[in-house]
């Protein structure tokens, strides 16, 4: 009994419109139905060929699993080798490849620049897929360059992967593109594999190549992975296009996905633009990339040019300064912070990762070393990712020393001398001195007089060190009594700085309560918990009279927190600080917070301000902002309202861009404030 007609029809109306859509997501970056929709258009078909499964074809997309795991992978011998390339390193050495290609090319000094196509050099896995009257028939690693393996039935399981090209498909294609883990689900992926006390992968590229060579495709198929195509190898039955970049537009006209990041540049220097450009938008991107590629685009001349050894001499790939490099950890010590917590930093032979000296890193705390199993002695990858502080990675463990040694939390605060409490099931284990500890006063002092709290200009961390060890300063009140002869009397400080010292201390007594707040360093209470609380009581005294229960009444404020203020505002020590700050003349204006309340207009928005404005500091438009019921942000993501942009604006806004959070300028922002309401 065949399948009825209608159903025939049906069938492959499914898997075109279940075609379309994939590569309107995939390719175009511009889906046209929900994820949902997709979903319930792939569950219809897989019930139709369940119910006829005469109708099953090898390019349904029901078929991307194959059932049956092999014992070893075929190989399989590349048409045309697949090449790698030469790396760059620095400037010059891009220049020194751009003076090359124009020698070959015998280009004139007066000719015009050479013009190269740019792209991000994916950190992921190159691979071949063929396509013969536009079915996918083969993929294969790359392997040697001459023979990879044959991994078709896992390239299958790829969803940006499509099985039938689109239109009118030349007889055989062959295309070549890199396959990657997104971050995003390359942390999801090692976030299960702990839970179940399973192996972690290094780094997203491992997991990508660990995730293709799995024997069981349905394995496979359950990981993230994703692909770029950027090469064309062997095509029969179609004229190859002259340029590099037409080659790209090709590949994505027949539905193979390309980087959105390509572009065509001119000469050395705009390579080294683009370069520049990339790398400040590198951690914006959600894979890694580890540096950009630059193609002769011309097709004429990379034939002009041809190959040396593996590589061909038209292309080059500009590295990233590496972000991980391998040191010796030949200490590791204990910093107390704010609170308290001790943080173990491993003090390490100097360094160069990602083009700085690092000689310290972060441990993070305990259970880090633990689950690193890290020893003092070991040889340590350090890695440093753009602005975060160095951490160490992991342990080379077949470099271990037999005399490396176990690191050991100290009984005592290393600086103090007071007991170190490490509570049950906390990570962190904390000096139990508090104010009389000398490094938690420090700290407790650095962030009150810091910018976004009491903003104190001048008193940075090398007067504070001066001021508590010469005795003069325990309490965040005892710098209101800080007095022109003791300062001018500290090495290093004249007069001149001494009074302008006491001027800023004197304008900082003008504050806000929510600066106030965030300046006391309460655990748990941040600055947009602090602004939520300001807001919520009004005013001080309305606070220091909730209970337990009326704080949790504040959005954001759980038990944690509200334990946390209870606590703090409990001890006889900090009330009296408190009411020695407000004696010194630290105030700030009442908030009427019923009528703040109902006049907030931007409640439930978030606004990212990045670049510089030129009326306000950005401090002040967010305080402005938040008066006004707001939150502000210091990243952009989806959930951001809207992006305010000043001068120079640099990743966030390009991120914003990437995500399409609108972005506004310093105008509409006076606007809003002043209008108190957002534009129309
Ligand atoms: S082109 C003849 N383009 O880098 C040129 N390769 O170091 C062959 N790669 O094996 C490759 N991103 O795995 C090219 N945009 C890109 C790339 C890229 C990453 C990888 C690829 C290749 C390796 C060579």
């Amino acid at each position: 009994m065949g399948a009825p007609p209608d159903a025939l029809a049906r069938v492959e109306s499914l898997r075109q419109q279940l075609a379309l859509h994939n590569y309107r997501y995939y390719v175009l970056d511009d889906p046209l139905i929900s994820d949902a929709e997709w979903d319930q258009m792939l569950r219809e078909l897989i019930d139709l060929e369940h119910h006829y499964p005469e109708l099953i074809s090898a390019d349904s997309p029901t078929q991307r699993v194959g059932a049956t795991p092999s014992d070893e992978f075929a190989s399989a011998r590349h048409r045309v080798p697949m090449l790698s390339l030469d790396n760059a390193f620095s400037d010059e050495e891009v220049r020194a490849f751009d003076r090359r290609v124009r020698e070959r090319l015998e280009l004139a000094d007066t000719a015009p620049a050479v013009r190269y196509s740019a792209e991000p050099k994916l950190d992921g896995l190159a691979i071949s897929v063929i396509y013969e009257k536009g079915q996918l028939v083969r993929a294969a690693t790359r392997g040697d360059g001459t023979v990879g393996e044959d991994v078709t039935a896992n390239i299958r399981t790829i969803r940006a992967v499509p099985l039938r090209l689109n239109g009118h498909a030349p007889a055989l294609i062959e295309a070549r593109g890199e396959v990657f883990m997104p971050r995003a689900g390359f942390e999801q992926l090692n976030r299960q594999a702990a839970e179940r006390g399973e192996k972690v992968f290094a780094n997203p590229r491992n997991a990508a190549a660990g995730s293709l060579r799995q024997l069981d495709p349905r394995v496979t198929a359950k990981r993230p992975l994703e692909i770029f195509f950027y090469a064309l190898g062997s095509v029969e039955g179609m004229t190859f296009p002259v340029s590099h970049s037409e080659t790209l537009s090709a590949l994505k006209e027949l539905g193979l996905r390309v980087s959105p990041e390509t572009a065509q540049v001119e000469g050395a220097e705009g390579c080294l633009q683009y370069f520049a450009s990339l790398q400040r938008r590198r951690a914006t991107l959600d894979y890694e990339i580890d540096g950009v590629v630059y193609k002769v685009d011309s097709l004429v001349s990379q034939s002009r040019l041809g190959f040396l050894s593996r590589a061909p001499r038209w292309a080059i790939a500009h590295k990233f300064p590496a972000e991980e490099a391998t040191t010796l950890l030949r200490e590791v010590e204990f910093q107390v912070g704010r609170t308290g917590a001790l943080t173990p930093v491993a003090r390490l032979t100097p360094v160069v990762v990602g083009g700085v000296t690092v000689s310290n890193a972060t441990l993070h705390n305990m259970d880090e070393i633990e689950r690193k199993d890290v020893r003092i002695g070991d040889t340590v990858v350090v890695r440093r990712a753009g602005d975060v502080i160095p951490e160490v990675a992991r342990v080379v463990i077949s470099r271990r020393p037999s005399d490396a040694q176990a690191v050991r939390l100290p009984s005592h605060c290393p600086v103090c001398g007071a007991a170190v409490r490490r509570e049950p099931d906390a990570a962190v284990a904390r000096c139990t001195g508090e104010f009389s500890c000398k490094a938690q006063r420090k700290e407790r002092l650095r962030h009150f007089a810091a910018r976004r709290a009491l903003d104190i200009e001048g008193l940075g961390d090398k007067l504070i060190e001066q001021v508590v060890d010469a005795g003069l300063v325990a309490t965040p009140a005892d710098i209101f009594t800080l007095t022109r002869g003791q300062l001018a009397a500290l090495e290093r400080m004249g007069e001149k700085s001494a009074d302008n010292v006491l001027s800023a201390i004197e304008r900082s007594k003008e504050t806000t309560l929510a600066r106030f707040l965030f300046a006391l360093g309460i655990r748990e209470v941040g600055e947009a918990t602090a602004a939520a609380l300001a807001q919520h009581f009004g005013s001080l005294e309305a606070l220091l009279g909730a209970s337990f229960e009326q704080v949790q009444q504040v959005p954001d404020v759980g038990p944690v927190v509200a334990a946390q203020l209870t606590d703090f505002f409990a001890r006889d020590e900090n009330r009296r600080v408190i009411s020695q700050l407000q004696q010194a003349g630290v105030r700030w204006p009442r908030i009427d917070s019923r009528s703040a309340q109902m006049d907030q207009p931007l409640t439930g928005l978030t606004f990212v301000l990045t670049g510089s404005l030129e009326s306000m500091s950005r401090d002040q438009a967010e305080d402005r902002l938040r008066a006004l019921g707001a939150r502000a942000s210091g990243s952009v993501s989806k959930k951001t309202s809207y992006v305010i942009a000043g001068a120079d604006a640099g990743s966030k806004l390009a991120k914003a861009e990437a995500l399409g959070v609108p972005v506004l300028d310093e105008a509409a922002l006076i606007e809003i404030l002043d209008q108190r309401r957002l534009p129309n």
